[in-house]
This record gives C-alpha cells, sequence and structure tokens, in this order.
C-alpha cells in the first residue's frame, strides 16, 4: 500500500504512522519551573543526536489548549533538563507522569518516584531509573503542524553529565541493558521491553570505524 500523509488516506481504522518508526526511545524528561516545581514527563518523540559532545533532543507536540508543554517551556526557562531512563519496573510511573496536569503539580510527588539532586544541573533525577543525563539546553526548533497539536518543539540539550546505577556496570565494562530492561514506544498502545539482544560487527577494514562502533574508543561512531 502507499498513502500521501497530507490525505492520510490509508483506509485502516488505526493511522499506521508511528508504528512505521519503532521501536522510539522514550526520554522521561524531568525539568524544574521557574517557581522551582518539578515536573516530569515521557517523550517518545526523542533521540539522540551525536556523541561528541553529546546532544539529545525531545519534539513536544502542543497540549490540547494550545500551549506550548510544561517540560519545554521549563527547559527553555530553566537552561536546563534531565533524561531518564524509563525501564519496565517503571512503566506505570511514566505512564503516569504523561498526565496533563496544571504547572503547579509537582509531578515526582504526583507518581511517586524518587527525587534526586543532580550534580550539575537543577532539575532532579528519577531516583530508580537507572540511567540519568544532566542536560543544559541548546536550541528550539519549532516545526509548523496541523491545528493546535500539530505544531511541534524540538528541544535540543548537550549532555553534561551520565548518571548510571553502579549495579547495571558488567565486569567486563558494558551495561547491563537487560537487566535494566529499557522500554520503548510503538505504535498505538503498545510497548517493547528489551529482553534479548544480539550483537554483529561492522564489516570493512577500518579499525578505527569499528572500534568506535564497540564504544572501545574514548568516542564511538
Ligand atoms: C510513552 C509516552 C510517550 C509520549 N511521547 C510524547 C512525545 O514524544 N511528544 C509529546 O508531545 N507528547 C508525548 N507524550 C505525551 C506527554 O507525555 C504529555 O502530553 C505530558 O502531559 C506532557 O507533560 P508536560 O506538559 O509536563 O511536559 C507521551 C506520552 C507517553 C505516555
Amino acid at each position: 500500500m502507499f498513502y500521501e500523509t497530507k490525505r492520510n488516506d490509508h483506509g485502516l481504522l488505526f493511522d499506521p504512522f508511528k508504528s512505521c518508526l519503532v521501536p522510539r526511545p522514550i526520554g522521561w524528561i524531568s525539568t524544574l519551573s521557574r517557581e522551582g516545581v518539578a515536573n516530569l514527563a515521557p517523550y517518545s518523540q526523542f533521540q539522540n543526536l551525536t556523541f561528541d559532545p553529546p546532544y539529545v533532543m525531545f519534539a513536544a507536540n502542543q497540549k490540547t489548549d494550545g500551549n506550548r508543554k510544561d517540560s519545554v517551556v521549563n527547559a527553555e526557562q530553566c537552561g536546563e533538563f534531565v533524561y531518564n531512563m524509563a525501564t519496565y519496573d517503571l512503566r506505570e510511573e511514566m505512564n503516569n507522569s504523561s498526565q496533563e496536569v496544571p504547572p503547579h503539580v509537582d509531578e515526582f510527588e504526583l507518581v511517586g518516584v524518587t527525587k534526586v539532586p543532580s550534580t550539575i544541573v537543577k532539575p532532579f533525577r528519577v531516583g530508580e531509573s537507572p540511567v540519568q543525563f544532566e542536560c543544559r539546553y541548546h536550541q528550539t526548533l519549532r516545526l509548523p503542524g496541523n491545528g493546535t497539536m500539530g505544531t511541534v518543539d524540538v528541544i535540543v540539550g548537550r549532555v553534561l553529565g551520565v548518571h548510571i546505577k553502579d549495579e547495571f556496570i558488567l565486569p567486563e565494562g558494558k551495561l547491563d541493558i537487560l537487566g535494566m530492561r529499557p522500554i520503548a514506544r510503538l505504535g498505538y498502545h503498545d510497548y517493547a521491553c528489551i529482553e534479548s539482544l544480539f550483537e554483529m560487527v561492522i564489516p570493512g577494514p577500518n579499525e578505527d570505524v569499528r572500534l568506535g562502533m564497540e564504544g572501545r574508543r574514548k568516542h564511538g561512531v
């Protein structure tokens, strides 16, 4: 089948678009409002952009009332945000933190996760999450869209610091991803959980590329 997105004439009962780009990592983003209220929300339009230095992005569509989301406003005003890894064990808390609540509500308290101070930035980290990035706001890219929710703010941040729980570092020097069990978004109401992995080594004679990909060198590709 083929359909044009401007017509969205796929003919299916459920829009297939989000299912065509899976799995999407979930950036569980914590910020601090100007008034000092802790905010927490999941964003599956989330990715790393590069690694030297590392940058990440999350893309926030506008709220149903047409206002910009709290994570966007806070990241811009405070100049900082934190990425927390969402895991299978934290799935309910992550999901509950997606509720649209007024900015004065502390969403760490709302969903019952532990506020842990960051080392460099002001927003708190989710204490139960195995990995957190402390990020400095870099730039907003605003893409026009259809309707009040269509317009999206792409927030780019530079990763200043990385926290990894020691219990998830294997003796061989790699992370215990199967132990962490990160979750990712699919389409519809579906999620995936990383419960298996397989290895492939990049072909070709370039040793730097191979070691970079593996992460053995300081900066990978
Ligand atoms: C797993 C998951 C992924 C989500 N991904 C996004 C996303 O990429 N962009 C977005 O605008 N909203 C996304 N949402 C909805 C936001 O989390 C929700 O609108 C939240 O209330 C935003 O909070 P904030 O205003 O405090 O930033 C997602 C929700 C869930 C449960």
